[in-house]
């Protein structure tokens, strides 16, 4: 089975996808992160995101391991590490040469041991649209950004790091805009994706409505 969870920045998809990664024993495929590690990959050597060919350079010779370990790098979770993402991501170059990586990983889904999975669950902007459009569940995945700002603060607090509340929502209203403007693969609900909208439910009554909606597919399945 595979599951695709799109939507803007701190909608909430990466606690979901974890949980029901847990429960239904899917392994996690968190998209965002080679966006990341490209942009990353840039920033570390002192070359702008906005370097095209660059850019493609550094997606083409992406892997696996050269993702976990840029992973550890303290800019990656870091606003200077979205932001580098969300510029690289905007180039259709990057995006065609981050394809396959993503697209493989629904054929041999695995926990990160190698020990092998009962499916996918990605999360990102374009996993329903682009990377997996035949997938067998899609969920878009949204909340408003006042919403997703007070999350992100709150998050920026408890780590001690200190930024105003209309700094965080600046930022998010930035990203949201170049991600949905964008041309390659701009974010938006596929066709079929079913929207949950956070800003009304918590975390545990997303999970319970998304664990609802998967057990009715494998019943129907079962049929
Ligand atoms: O989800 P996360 O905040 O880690 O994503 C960082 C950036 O990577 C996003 O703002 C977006 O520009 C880009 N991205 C994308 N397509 C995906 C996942 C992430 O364009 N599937």
């Amino acid at each position: 089975m595979i599951i695709t969870i799109d939507g803007p920045a701190s909608a909430g998809k990466g606690t979901l996808a974890q949980s029901l990664s847990q429960k239904y024993q899917m392994a996690y495929f968190d998209t965002g992160m080679v966006y990341r590690a490209v942009g990353l990959k840039l920033v570390l050597k002192g070359i702008s995101p906005d370097n095209e060919s660059e850019a493609e350079k550094a997606a083409l010779s992406l892997d696996f391991p050269q993702m976990i370990n840029l992973s550890k790098e303290a800019d990656f979770r870091s606003d200077v590490g979205g932001r580098a993402a969300s510029i690289v991501a905007a180039n259709p170059a990057v995006r065609t040469a981050l394809l396959k990586m993503q697209q493989d990983f629904a054929n041999n889904p695995v926990f990160g041991d190698g020990t092998p999975a009962k499916g996918a669950i990605y999360d990102g902007r374009d996993t329903g649209t682009v990377v997996c459009p035949n997938a067998d569940i899609k969920l878009y995945v949204t909340a408003s950004p006042e919403v997703r700002a007070e999350r992100r603060h709150k998050e920026f607090l408890a780590k001690g790091i200190n930024k105003t509340f209309e700094e965080v929502l600046a930022q998010i209203k930035e990203r949201d805009e170049r991600d949905q403007q964008r041309a390659a693969a701009p974010l938006k609900p596929a066709d079929d994706a079913i929207i949950i909208d956070t800003s009304i439910y918590d975390a545990k009554q997303v999970f319970n409505k998304v664990c609802e909606i998967i057990d009715s597919f494998q019943k129907k399945l079962e049929k």
